[in-house]
C-alpha cells in the first residue's frame, strides 16, 4: 500500500478524532482557518456526521461512534425540510450510512422521509427540483443547480428500500432536464440553468458561485461527474454514464499540471484553488472506474488525491483537513479556506482507493470491485 495513501487516511482520521473530542456544532466552512459552525447543519451537516462514521469504520473507537450517533441524531428533524434541495447531502452520508452500520430504524425512517421531502419539491411542469426557494431576496423557483444531481442518489436508495416508486420518476425527469440543458457541447456543465417555473420553458444558463454564466465552476464539474456516475451505477443508465464520461474528459483536458483544480476552470491562470473540487472530482473518477474499469479514471483519481495530500493536507494541529478550498468566490465567502464537504470527499475517496488497492493486492478482484465508495 502506498505510503502517501495510508498517511493521508491516518492524518485525516486523527483530525476528525480531535475535532470530535472538542464537541460542539456542525463545522461548515472556515474563516481565517477556524471552523464556522452551525447548530442545525445548514446544508452541510451530513458531511460532518459522515466523516465521523467513516472515521469510526477506520478506528472502531467508542468516542467516534458516540459522536457520529449524536450528530446524526441532531440532523433527523431536518428530514421534513420542505425547501431544501440538499437533503441528499444531509441524509446519505449521515443517516443512510449510520443505518448501514447500526441498523437503527430511526435512521432508515428519517432517510426515507428526507427522500420524500426532496421529491416533494419536484416541479412537474418544469421537470426539475429547483435550487432554493427564496435566496438572497430572489425567487429561485425556476433555477436549477447542477449540485442537485448529487442529491438524487438518496431518492434511488429510498426507492430500493421501501420508498415510493415515484421517487425514481423524479430522478429520471430531473436528470433528463440536466442532460438537456446543463451539459454543454464540450462536456462541461452550467452551474445554474434558469427556467420559467410555470411551464418549464428553458431560459438560459447562469452561475451563482462561478466566474460567469459560460464558465466551468470547478466544484460544479465535480458534482456533475460524481452525480452522473453514481446515478449510472445505481440505475444502470447508459445516458448518465455517457454524461459522466463527457464531464470527465473536460476535467482531464483542463486540470492543471499540479493536479489541484482552480476555483473555476475558466478563470485562466488564477492562483485561487478549490481543493474541495479536487476531492469531489476524484471521487467521481473512482466511481467511473468502477463502472468502466478504464485505468485512466483510477490514474486521474490517484493523481488528484496525491496532489491534495502533498499540497493541501493540513499537517499541523489545526482542525480542518484540507486547505485551499474555495466556497464561494464571487460572494467573498471561504476563499482559500477549508470546507467540510471537501474534507468529507477527501477521506471518502482515500478510503475507496485504499479498498481498491487492497483488493487488487489480495488478488480478490472479480468483474466488479465492491469498495467503500457506495
Ligand atoms: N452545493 C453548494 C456548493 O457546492 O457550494
Amino acid at each position: 500500500m502506498s505510503n502517501w495513501l495510508t498517511d493521508g487516511i491516518a492524518a485525516a482520521v486523527s483530525k476528525v478524532e480531535a475535532q470530535a473530542s472538542r464537541g460542539g456544532d456542525f463545522p461548515h466552512i472556515t474563516q481565517d482557518g477556524k471552523w464556522c459552525t452551525t447548530p442545525d447543519g445548514v446544508w452541510t451537516g451530513g458531511f460532518w456526521a459522515g466523516l465521523l462514521w467513516l472515521s469510526y469504520e477506520v478506528q472502531k473507537s467508542d468516542a467516534l461512534r458516540t459522536a457520529a450517533t449524536s450528530l446524526t441524531d441532531r440532523l433527523l428533524p431536518r428530514a421534513a425540510d420542505a425547501i431544501n434541495h440538499d437533503l441528499g447531502f444531509m441524509f446519505y452520508p449521515s443517516a443512510v450510512k449510520g443505518w448501514r452500520i447500526t441498523g437503527d430504524d430511526r435512521y432508515l425512517r428519517a432517510a426515507l422521509t428526507a427522500a420524500e421531502s426532496l421529491a416533494g419539491q419536484f416541479n412537474p411542469q418544469g421537470g426539475f427540483i429547483p435550487g432554493w426557494g427564496f435566496f438572497g431576496s430572489e425567487d429561485w423557483s425556476g433555477s436549477v443547480l447542477i449540485d442537485t444531481l448529487m442529491n438524487l442518489p438518496l431518492l434511488v436508495w429510498a426507492a430500493n428500500h421501501g420508498g415510493d416508486a415515484r421517487l425514481l420518476e423524479v430522478v429520471h425527469r430531473h436528470a433528463k432536464t440536466a442532460l438537456a440543458n446543463h451539459q454543454r457541447e464540450d462536456g462541461s456543465v452550467f452551474h445554474v440553468y434558469r427556467f420559467n417555473p410555470a411551464d418549464g420553458t428553458p431560459i438560459a444558463g447562469d452561475t451563482y458561485q462561478g466566474l460567469d454564466a459560460a464558465s466551468a465552476w470547478s466544484r460544479g464539474q465535480g458534482w456533475a461527474l460524481a452525480g452522473f456516475a453514481m446515478l449510472a451505477d445505481m440505475t444502470g443508465s447508459q445516458e448518465y454514464l455517457t454524461a459522466a464520461l463527457r464531464v470527465a474528459r473536460y476535467v482531464e483536458r483542463h486540470l492543471p499540471q499540479d493536479g489541484v483544480p482552480p476555483w473555476d476552470y475558466s478563470a485562466g491562470g488564477t492562483p485561487v484553488k478549490d481543493s474541495s473540487a479536487g476531492a469531489i472530482t476524484a471521487y467521481g473518477f473512482i466511481r467511473l472506474w468502477e463502472l468502466t474499469t478504464d485505468a485512466r479514471h483510477l490514474d486521474l483519481a490517484e493523481t488528484m488525491l496525491q496532489a491534495l495530500c502533498s499540497r493541501c493536507l493540513l499537517r499541523d494541529d489545526s482542525a480542518p483537513i484540507l486547505a485551499h478550498a474555495t466556497a464561494d468566490l464571487p460572494h467573498g465567502l471561504g476563499i482559500d479556506e477549508s470546507t467540510i464537504y471537501g474534507d468529507y470527499y477527501f477521506l471518502k475517496s482515500l478510503l475507496a482507493l485504499r479498498d481498491i488497492k487492497d483488493q487488487r493486492e489480495s488478488g480478490a478482484r472479480g468483474s466488479f470491485v465492491q469498495t467503500s465508495a457506495g
